[in-house]
């Protein structure tokens, strides 16, 4: 029997035109139907068999379903932040991978790894990030300024990766344009308005915006998060930086989905305000059992919320898609061929520098000056 799904209404915002306020636009979601229990079991079963058969692995990203996680994590794959997601497919031996989460997620994994099959539950799964950033209008931008080195979020196409200089993650963007300032760079920044707001605060960096946002994030209320807070007050405030300034400015800690994580389990409190996706409350509560999680609000008492603090495009991963597309090889994402090696390039950039931080180089010492071919 074939369930419904649910297909739902959603507004983002995209710029007209530099300088211009945001038009509200709109796009669609579908949401699978929740299995039961019964079904749960044989679709996790057919998975495992299918993963081995196929050569294939899972690459989940922590908003989406708690199944994909675990199954992901049980089965030799990963639940990660979007940076994570891209080295670990990129590394993985796997002939297939499965990548739950967001379009960008799947493109990035096919561009790093274009001799692999790259699958998704849904490949209308997108971010409003991606939609509110058109390559043509984005391109005419950077046409405009042709002194500025274009850094753009992993949460984008590929055809605006292929136009960008420098890709960054929310787990990386600080150092990066830190190193480019650094090096003389006045920085072209798209899309998320407020991680770009966040960039330039704390680095000082010279940086001009496009006006995107996450439809999640922006939506989470500096006011009522102070309410809250004086309900709990020992409660620290974990929050991602897609989110307003006045939110940001409210944080013990800032960061992406997996800096997020590390500060609950580092910092000394056993109380915690998470303002992300509350897709991340599984893997919170699950490495955190003994500690106690409250989402932020997402709406005043006068507001309603658009996402309501889960990504709807993100929703659109299930267990019975994970399993359809193993078995018939539907949904392979395809980059255009003429596009990867221009838009790898952001993201070789990206990962090489990460890496290179990790292995112990200066920051300097992996980012050319400005003008330096
Ligand atoms: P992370 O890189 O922090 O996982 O964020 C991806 C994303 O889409 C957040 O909304
Ligand atoms: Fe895009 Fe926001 Fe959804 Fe992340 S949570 S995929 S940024 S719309």
């Amino acid at each position: 029997m074939t369930k419904a799904v649910n297909v739902i209404d959603v507004e983002y915002e995209q710029p007209e035109q530099e300088g211009a306020v945001c038009a509200t636009k709109y796009a669609w979601a579908r949401v699978p139907p929740e299995p039961s229990q019964a079904e749960r079991g044989t679709l996790k079963d057919k998975i495992r068999r299918l993963l081995k058969e196929k050569n294939a692995v899972m690459v989940s990203h922590y908003y989406v379903h708690p199944d994909l996680q675990d199954l992901a994590e049980e089965t030799g794959g990963i639940v990660s932040d979007s940076l994570e997601m891209a080295r670990f497919g990129r590394d993985h031996a796997a002939q297939t991978l499965v990548v739950s989460g967001v379009r960008f997620m799947g493109e990035t994994a096919k561009i790093l790894s274009p001799e692999k099959t790259v699958l998704m539950p849904d490949l209308d799964a997108t971010c409003s990030l991606d939609l509110g950033c058109p390559v043509d209008e984005f391109s005419a931008f950077c046409d405009q300024h042709p002194d500025r080195t274009v850094v753009v979020y992993a949460n984008t196409s590929a055809a605006v990766k292929a136009r960008a200089d420098w890709l960054v993650t929310s787990s990386c963007a600080l150092e990066i344009v830190s190193a480019l300032k650094d090096k003389g760079h006045k920085i072209l920044w798209a899309p998320d308005r407020h991680l770009g707001g966040y960039i330039q605060q704390q680095t000082g960096a010279d940086m001009l915006f496009w006006n995107g946002a996450c439809i999640v994030h922006d939506e989470f209320k500096a006011l009522e998060l102070e309410l809250l807070k004086k309900e709990h007050p020992q409660a620290k405030i974990l929050v991602h930086p897609e989110s307003p300034a006045e939110v940001v400015a409210l944080a013990d800690a800032v960061g992406s989905t997996s800096a997020i994580l590390k500060a609950a389990q580092t910092l000394d409190a056993s109380e915690f305000i998470v303002a992300t996706d509350k897709g991340m409350m599984h893997k919170l509560r699950q490495l955190n059992p003994s500690k106690t999680f409250y989402e932020a609000p997402t709406a005043g008492n006068s507001a309603t919320c658009k996402s309501c603090a889960h990504c709807p495009w993100m929703a659109m991963n299930g267990l019975a898609g994970v399993a359809h597309v193993l078995e018939t090889g539907a949904n392979a994402v395809h980059v255009d061929p003429a596009l990867i090696p221009r838009a790898r390039l952001p993201i070789d950039r990206m990962l090489a520098f990460t890496a290179g931080l990790k292995n112990g180089q200066s920051p300097g010492a992996l980012v050319p000056h400005f003008g330096a071919a």
